[in-house]
């Protein structure tokens, strides 16, 4: 049986590509910023099976997504992870797979991952210091996660990211110590500014750390370029070393949002669909899918769902409504 092969355009004209599928909600962590200190998990009848993933997998890469990033809460605590992200990997019509995680469990994880072929890792580190570690996770894991990015290394994943969220007055003392530990270990360093999808409400403006602030400690000290991305889509403003060639990247998405070029949507691990982040509407995949829905009726929903993506957020606006989730569970 065959779909409708068209691409999956929205409103205004952007041609959906890139889905991020979140498999958990749980996490190691609890990185203030992301996730309350007791969230109620999601009963697990209420996750998607990974057959019913690799069922909406199928019908998304028939609608054109080619590429695919595995997220959670943490990702690595699913069970039989390794199985999904591999099937994932070599799934026909996908050329982009990638996985981030906080790298706690790759001590033992990198390796399986690799050899199931996985070849792009994102590892979420937001401090190089342990006590801080301790207070913006609430937990004392800054060791394993620095021996999981080591055995990724000496895996050889193609490309490691490094994701660090900058909040000011909290790690913004340590923007160049990552550029420099992103130098000294070969890892692309990429600073995100602070969104508010807390569950605390701690996010204020006032503590979102820029990314004309980040450029402006970085400079002195480690010359760079701009560089123009190879992807149009690539949510992250690149920029290239002076002296050694290699990359850094700045995800400013509050002072400079790329919504006008998004073309990502996401999925929850409960089975809903989101077109953007900070979505305040969601589109239910799940039930349709447990009723039997053919890809056609699936295609449909997802299709229909995507003419209605927003035109961006309105972080910067003073009317901003904040999703009601948050981020470990709609997945980063
Ligand atoms: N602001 C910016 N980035 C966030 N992430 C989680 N919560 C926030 C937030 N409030 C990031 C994580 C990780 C990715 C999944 O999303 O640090 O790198
Ligand atoms: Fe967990 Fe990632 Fe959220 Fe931190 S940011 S609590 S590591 S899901």
């Amino acid at each position: 049986m065959s779909l409708n092969n068209t691409s999956l355009s929205d409103g205004y004209g952007r041609v959906i590509q890139n889905l991020r599928i979140s498999i958990t909600d749980r996490c190691n962590l609890r990185c203030v910023y992301c996730m309350p200190e007791s969230p109620d998990w999601m009963a697990h009848p209420e996750i998607l099976s990974y057959e019913e993933l690799y069922r909406l997998v199928h019908v998304f890469v028939e609608l054109g997504v080619s590429k695919v990033r595995i997220t959670g809460g943490e990702p690595t605590l699913r069970r039989n992870m390794v199985d999904f992200v591999s099937t994932i990997s070599k799934t026909k019509g996908l050329n982009n797979v990638g996985v981030t995680t906080n790298g706690l469990l790759l001590n033992t994880l990198a390796k399986p991952l690799y050899d199931g072929g996985l070849r792009k890792l994102n590892v979420s580190l937001d401090t190089l210091k342990r006590e801080r570690f301790k207070s913006l996770t609430r937990r004392d894991s800054l060791d394993r996660v620095l021996q999981g990015l080591e055995a990724a290394k000496k895996v050889g994943f193609e490309s490691i990211k490094v994701n660090c969220v900058v909040i000011k007055g909290m790690n913004d003392d340590e923007v160049v110590p990552f550029i420099e530990f992103g130098r000294e270990h070969g890892y692309e360093v990429r600073f995100i500014e602070f969104m508010p999808l807390d569950a605390d409400d701690v996010w204020e403006k006032r503590r979102v750390f820029t990314q004309q602030e980040m450029l402006d400690v970085i400079g002195p000290k480690y010359p760079f370029e701009r560089v123009t991305t190879a992807d149009p889509h690539a949510p992250a403003t690149r920029f290239c070393f002076d002296d050694t060639g290699e990359l850094f990247g700045i995800i400013a998405s509050v002072s400079q949002p790329f919504c006008t070029k998004c073309d990502r949507v996401r999925l929850t691990a409960d089975g809903k669909f989101r077109t953007c982040l900070f979505s305040t509407r969601e589109t239910d995949l799940k039930t349709p899918l447990r009723r039997g829905a053919t890809d056609e009726e699936l295609s449909m929903i997802i299709r229909e769902s995507v003419t209605g993506k927003e035109p961006g957020h309105f972080i910067n606006s003073d009317n901003f409504e904040k999703p009601t989730r948050t981020m470990h569970r709609i997945g980063g």
